[in-house]
């Protein structure tokens, strides 16, 4: 008996290129899985344009309308909970989440963030990246726990940063990784492989090691 397709949720801030590839792999069966909804916290963000032209629900809950950040999430989760999602993908979600809304999805939560964390959690990570004259740059897909950026990291893409790349460059050469690792992930978690268990990612039982999978 095939298991049922699982319901993945996205969230969103901007562009939604990942979004974009998730969407892609799902319809061409590389992820056992449907695109149930995407919520946006911007009214403008083009992934909203994306999840429309692939026939999925969209949402936007816009901060102005609440008073603290509590009851944003609040109604985020009351939000999220509608689609019972059995994957929450962060996609470019600019927003940090509160704790509860963490611990709600715990195991069921992950993220992409651009860098090889644990460097370079938070913002600008490309420019710092530069400024540190690193020879390499990353993207890493994360389970999402309360640390910001520090949840256990599930798999990471490398790439070099050349003598007078600037920031722009350095994310594009990031994206196009992004875009490999992020469905991929997906399709992991899709198939039942993925856990998270007393802090750590596992993929078919085995724990990973701080850098993810199959790094050197
Ligand atoms: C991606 O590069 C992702 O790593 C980054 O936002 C971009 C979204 O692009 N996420 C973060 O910085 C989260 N801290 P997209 O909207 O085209 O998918």
């Amino acid at each position: 008996m095939t298991s049922p397709m699982k319901r993945i949720l996205v969230l969103i801030s901007g562009n939604g290129s990942n979004l974009q590839t998730i969407l892609d792999s799902c319809a061409d069966g590389k992820i056992a899985g449907q695109v149930v909804g995407v919520i946006s916290n911007k009214a403008d963000a083009y992934g909203l344009v994306r999840a429309k032209e692939a026939g999925v629900a969209t949402a936007i809950l816009a901060q102005q309308q609440f008073a603290s950040r509590e009851e944003y999430d609040a109604a985020l989760l009351a939000l999220m909970a509608d689609y019972q999602p059995d994957l929450v993908v962060l996609a470019g979600f600019m927003r940090i989440l509160s704790a509860d809304l963490v611990r709600h999805f715990a195991g069921r939560m992950i993220n992409i963030h651009p860098s090889l964390l644990p460097k370079y959690q938070g913002l600008h990570t490309h420019q710092r990246a530069i400024d540190a004259g690193d020879d390499e740059h990353g993207a890493s897909v994360h389970f999402v726990t309360e640390e910001l950026d520090g949840g256990p990291v599930i798999l990471q893409a490398r790439v070099p940063i050349f003598e007078g790349d600037d920031a722009d460059e350095v994310a594009a050469r990031v994206q196009v990784q992004e875009h490999s690792i992020y469905p991929l992930v997906v399709q992991w978690f899709c198939e039942g492989r993925l856990q998270m268990r007393a802090g750590s990612a596992l993929l078919d039982g085995k724990q990973l090691g701080p850098a993810g999978y199959a790094s050197e």
